[in-house]
């Protein structure tokens, strides 16, 4: 009999034991194990197909849940922007005229590059790659080379 309650007092202490370590060593293993990728670095999104927009016109859609922009320039050639101004967040309008982007909330102006022109935005609009795949246009994270 005392022989039972001592196994029985052994296996509870053991699951014991066992549930501690498992809740103390699962973090520590998440923790050094790093994730596959960061989330929204590699993302690629489909922003358009090339006989969508006509040259000196623009697209919004989402990209990385935040709001941005593609541009047919004149020329034919694309750029893709975050759309959302770098001072207090409102999405930017594509001013075709003044081939920029102005933000309506407090009157910022960025040019084609995403560079300030006026504020009261002082940082320059995320400018992503563009790459065009058959009748597709893709816009991924990253900086478009110059
Ligand atoms: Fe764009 Fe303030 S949010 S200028």
């Amino acid at each position: 009999m005392a022989s039972t309650r001592r196994q029985f007092l052994n296996r509870v202490l053991a699951a014991g034991v066992a549930a501690i370590s498992a809740y103390i060593i699962y973090p520590v293993l998440r923790f050094l194990t790093p994730p596959q990728f960061a989330l929204g670095e590699q993302e690629t999104v489909v922003a358009a197909t090339t006989d969508e927009l006509k040259p000196n016109s623009a697209k919004f859609f989402k990209f990385q849940d935040k709001p941005a922009v593609l541009v047919r320039l004149p020329d034919g050639s694309y750029k893709a922007l975050s759309a959302k101004c770098t001072h207090l967040g409102c999405t930017v309008s594509f001013e075709s005229r003044k081939d920029d982007f102005l933000c309506e909330c407090h009157g910022s102006e960025f040019d084609l590059n995403g560079k300030v022109l006026r504020g009261p935005a002082a940082r320059p609009l995320p400018v992503y790659l563009v790459s065009i795949r058959g009748d597709k246009i893709y816009v991924s994270a990253g900086k478009q080379a110059a």
